[in-house]
């Protein structure tokens, strides 16, 4: 089976094609009859381990809308809590036959051991700090139809990039598809080697921001610092939230992102993102939903530029 595990590994053609399938539920989905067949007879399964708003919502939903029979299991009442590990959990629902499942997993690699064990097409909604695949493709999809290409771009990731699944997959899709990326952070929220991702790194806001054509803002995850930085939330905003004074150092075109869920006044001032010129937090989820449709049934079709990584399956 195929699976869509991360943004590594891919071409451009297949994250090309996968935009351009997006695009098409994008328009159907603004439509009063929403649901399609493609996904008629299948059983997807989302299985989240962390706590989701949009990503575990979006999966139902696009499952849903192309005819697919959806479950949520639920991580709080299942017999994980008893003690059940992950592969044994993973196994007893491969038991009941799914085509899809969705996961989403606090360890990175975790949603990559898991697919090994299962004999169904897995998604990763998000594993760790490591990758965040659906969001990097939403975010693509959003920028690409606000600005007509990825190509060329100058595109500034700001804040915790350290603890980011979102950050690392962003950074791998918008090289791959040729725009220039900027990290901008204290070196305290910077991961080793990030230098060696292909990016330009900034330690101040107006710098980092300078001329750029989107500000992708990101959650400071304070549940995954364990006590060993956990900045001032007052000087975190001073120096790297996003406001107006930094915001102006941008292009006046800048597009404002942020994946949520937004704190706001920790890393974004709630003017800048509720801006209705600029900010493009709501279509990014609007974009998640469409995304999520083509990645459900790009997998489901095994089309010729259908993504995989670690395709081997069980
Ligand atoms: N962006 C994102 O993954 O949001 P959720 O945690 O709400 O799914």
């Amino acid at each position: 089976h195929r699976h869509l595990l991360g943004i590594e590994g891919l071409l451009p053609q297949e994250i090309g094609s996968l935009l351009d399938l997006a695009d098409t539920y994008v328009d159907q989905n603004r439509q009063t009859n929403k649901k399609k067949s493609v996904l008629s007879g299948r059983t997807q399964i989302n299985l989240f381990f962390e706590n989701s708003t949009r990503t575990q919502s979006s999966f139902e939903l696009a499952g849903k809308r192309l005819g697919a029979d959806v479950m949520n299991m639920s991580v709080a009442s299942s017999s994980i809590k008893k003690g059940e590990t992950l592969i044994d959990t993973a196994q007893t629902l491969n038991a009941m036959h799914p085509d899809l499942l969705c996961v989403r997993h606090g360890d990175s690699g975790a949603v990559a051991l898991l697919a090994r064990k299962v004999g169904c097409a897995v998604v990763n909604g998000g594993d760790g700090s490591h990758e965040h695949p659906t969001q990097a493709l939403l975010d693509a999809l959003t920028i690409r139809r606000r600005k007509g290409r990825l190509q060329g771009l100058t595109v500034a990731i700001c804040g915790d990039i350290l603890h980011s699944r979102v950050a690392r997959s962003n950074i791998l899709l918008l090289n791959t598809m040729g725009a220039r990326v900027r990290v901008v952070a204290p070196p305290t929220l910077l991961p080793a080697g990030i230098d060696r991702m292909g990016v330009e790194v900034f330690h101040d806001m107006r710098k980092g921001l300078k001329d750029v054509d989107i500000v992708m803002m990101l959650r400071l995850q304070l549940e995954r610092m364990n006590g060993s930085f956990v900045p001032s939330v007052r000087e975190y905003f001073h120096l790297f939230g996003l406001d107006e004074a930094k915001l102006s150092a941008a292009k006046p075109d800048a597009l404002i992102m942020h994946p949520g869920p937004m704190n706001r006044g920790v890393e974004i001032d709630s003017a800048v993102a509720d801006d209705i010129n600029r900010s493009v937090i709501r279509e990014q989820v609007e974009m998640g939903v469409a995304v999520r449709m083509a990645v459900l049934d790009a997998l489901s079709r095994n089309l010729p530029n259908t993504p995989y990584v670690n395709g081997a399956g069980s």
